[in-house]
C-alpha cells in the first residue's frame, strides 16, 4: 500500500511517547506520505522541533500566529493542505479541547478548520485514559466521525502497568494506510 501524493498532518502532543512520533514520521514517508508535522506547546516538552523538521523535511508548526511572507494562515492553509489528519501522541488534555471544539491552539484549531478523516492515537496514564472524562469525550469525538488507535496495555512511562501506552508505530501506520485508502 502507498501514500503517494498524499498529505499526513500529524500532531504531536505532551506525551513521554512523543519521541515515538519520529517513527511514525519516518514511516509516513516512506510509504511515500508528505507529512506536516504540528507540534503543540506541550509536545515542545518532550521533543525538539528540529528532529521532527529533519525526519519529515519539512517546516514544523507550532503558532498559530505567525504568519510570513505569503500570508498563508496556517490552521487554514494546514487545514487545506491535509489529506488526513493523525494525533499521535494524543493527549487528555488535546482530545478534550477537541471534544469541546476549543481553537485555542494550532493543533486543535487545525482539526477544527479541516472536514478530513482525522485518527486520534491517545497515550496517557490508564487513570487518565479510563476517566469517565476521557471516556466521554472519546466517545463525543467518535460520534463526530473521528476514529481512534486502541492504547495498548503495558508498562507506562510512569511506572503503573495497564492501559494507555501509544499503539505500536506499524498498527498506527496500518490504520493510517486503511484510513486513506
Ligand atoms: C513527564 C510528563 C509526562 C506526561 N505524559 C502525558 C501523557 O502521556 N499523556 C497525557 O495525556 N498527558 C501527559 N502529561 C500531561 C501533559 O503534558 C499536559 O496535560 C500538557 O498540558 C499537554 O499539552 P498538549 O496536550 O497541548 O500537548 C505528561 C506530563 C508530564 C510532566
Amino acid at each position: 500500500m502507498s501514500l503517494k501524493n498524499k498529505s499526513v498532518v500529524i500532531g504531536v502532543c505532551g506525551s513521554i511517547a512523543a519521541y515515538k512520533s519520529c517513527d511514525i514520521i519516518r514511516g509516513l514517508s516512506r510509504l511515500g506520505a508528505n507529512v506536516e508535522p504540528i507540534l503543540t506547546n506541550g509536545g515542545a516538552k518532550f521533543i525538539t522541533s528540529l528532529t521532527l523538521q529533519v525526519l519529515s523535511k519539512n517546516k514544523v508548526y507550532s503558532e498559530m500566529f505567525d504568519i510570513h511572507g505569503n500570508y498563508e494562515i496556517n490552521h487554514i492553509s494546514l487545514a487545506k493542505k491535509a489529506d488526513i489528519i493523525i494525533v499521535a501522541p494524543a493527549t487528555a488534555d488535546v482530545i478534550a479541547s477537541l471534544a469541546c471544539g476549543r481553537a485555542d491552539d494550532l493543533l486543535t484549531c487545525t482539526v477544527l478548520a479541516s472536514n478530513v478523516k482525522t485518527l486520534i492515537c491517545p497515550a496517557m496514564n490508564s487513570n487518565m485514559l479510563n476517566h469517565k472524562a476521557t471516556q466521554n469525550n472519546i466517545e463525543t469525538l467518535k460520534g463526530y466521525g473521528y476514529k481512534f488507535v486502541i492504547p495498548d496495555k503495558g508498562e507506562l512511562a510512569c511506572g503503573d502497568c495497564g492501559d494507555g501506552r501509544l499503539a505500536s508505530v506499524n498498527v498506527i501506520l496500518s490504520a493510517v494506510e486503511g484510513f486513506v485508502l
